[in-house]
């Protein structure tokens, strides 16, 4: 094992996420090229808690990133990591006894705190979303024409016939085969992934700024998730569109990514350009998620390819999170005493350009 970034690459001070030089704070996706500062949703030290009984649940315990606009940022981690509460809880979209801290920013606007009439207004027409299965999302006894032009409206004041026309094009611009029939149909049926298209249609029709979509493709088979894949990416193209991708499973974004961030128990364990994240990862958690993704052409096991690249065990309660590294109880190479109590901060990964990670040791050649 090795330990992780050099004195060299400390920042001095012990800046952490959402600071002026880390992760987050202007070096986040697209930042050290020259993006910086020009993130349309900034994300700084986000955390969110629920009341239960047992006590409060720590579930999002300090995130930070930007979106700057055409770019992509992947938010990975295990099921229960934190990513959905994590972008709820900006949307407003959780009960109101959650408890949130920090602050999101929307084109410089707060998100944290703010009415929900005015958050209303930022979901959908500045922020779109598409979530993981489109039958509890779309209405099933409303034609897919009608809840497209719903969501045309509910954002623009125009006349219902130009909503149905622009709901057609829209359909057309998700690739749905003769749309202007297709708006008749009710969600079921159609397939799962000609729905999945109608729930893009439908994020897209307030003309968001940012789409964020969650588990969007992880129901559907290989060949449709490569094509929702690159229909979303060429209509962030087209629309200068920022993307946050959220999946459990790194390979899905791994030809997408611009900027990846690695979730475990509410907090980043490692962050950096797509490059390095899947060139270089350091984090023994990172590594055990890239153990997960198949490797073309080799009939190795992911532990025969590399022991390290597995993670028994289970996340840890986050009623009652761990003094030291959540990763501990966890980690293949838990170093020592120091893993068991310091929360190990984010910091920049030695020899790294854009690249962070909070964990005080490696894999040797990792
Ligand atoms: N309303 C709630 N009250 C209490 N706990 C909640 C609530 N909503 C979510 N949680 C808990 O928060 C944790 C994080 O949930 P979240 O949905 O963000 O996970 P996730 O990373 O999106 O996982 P998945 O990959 O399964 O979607 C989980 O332990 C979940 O049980
Ligand atoms: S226990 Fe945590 S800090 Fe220690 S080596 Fe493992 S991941 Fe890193
Ligand atoms: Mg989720």
């Amino acid at each position: 094992m090795m330990a992780v970034g050099g004195p060299a690459a400390d920042r001095p001070g012990g800046a952490g996420p959402g600071s002026a030089d880390g992760p987050g704070g202007g070096a986040g996706p697209g930042g050290a090229d020259g993006a910086a500062g020009s993130a349309v949703l900034a994300v700084r030290d986000l955390r969110v808690a629920f009341r239960t009984r047992r006590g409060l649940a720590h579930v999002v315990n300090g995130i930070s990133y930007d979106v700057p606009p055409g770019r992509t940022l992947a938010i990975v981690g295990e099921s229960g990591s934190g990513k959905s509460v994590g972008i709820l809880a900006l949307l407003g979209l959780l009960p109101a006894t959650t408890q949130v801290w920090g602050s999101a920013t929307f084109d410089g606007a707060e998100l944290v705190g703010r009415s929900e009439d005015k958050l209303r207004q930022v979901r959908g027409a500045g922020i779109g979303m598409v979530f993981q299965d489109p039958m509890t999302s779309l209405n099933p006894v409303l034609t897919v024409g009608r809840q497209v032009v719903e969501a045309i409206r509910a954002h623009q004041s125009v006349p219902k016939a130009a909503a149905r026309s622009r709901a057609a094009e829209l359909l057309a611009e998700v690739g749905i085969p003769d749309p202007a029939s297709r708006l008749d149909a009710y969600p079921h049926e159609l397939s799962g992934g000609m729905r999945q298209r109608v729930m893009i249609a439908v994020a897209l029709a307030g003309e968001p700024r940012v789409l964020i979509a969650d588990e969007a493709t992880t129901a559907l088979d290989v060949t449709v998730q490569a094509q929702i894949l690159e229909l979303i990416r060429r209509l962030q193209d087209e629309r200068g569109m920022g993307v946050v991708w959220i999946t459990h499973d790194l390979g899905v974004v791994a030809g997408i990514a611009d900027h990846v961030l690695v979730m475990y128990a509410g907090r980043t364990v490692e962050e950096g350009s797509a490059a390095e994240m899947f060139g270089a990862p350091v984090h023994p958690y990172t590594r055990g998620l890239l153990g997960a993704m198949p490797v073309v052409d080799d009939p190795r096991t992911a532990r025969e390819r590399d022991p390290l690249l597995t993670i028994p065990g289970l996340p840890p309660d986050p009623v009652a999170l761990p003094a030291g590294c959540a990763f501990f109880p966890r980690c293949p190479i838990r170093a020592d005493e120091r893993c068991a109590h310091e929360v190990p901060p984010l910091t920049p990964v030695a020899g790294g350009r854009r690249h962070w990670a909070a964990t005080f040791y490696s894999p040797e050649g990792a």
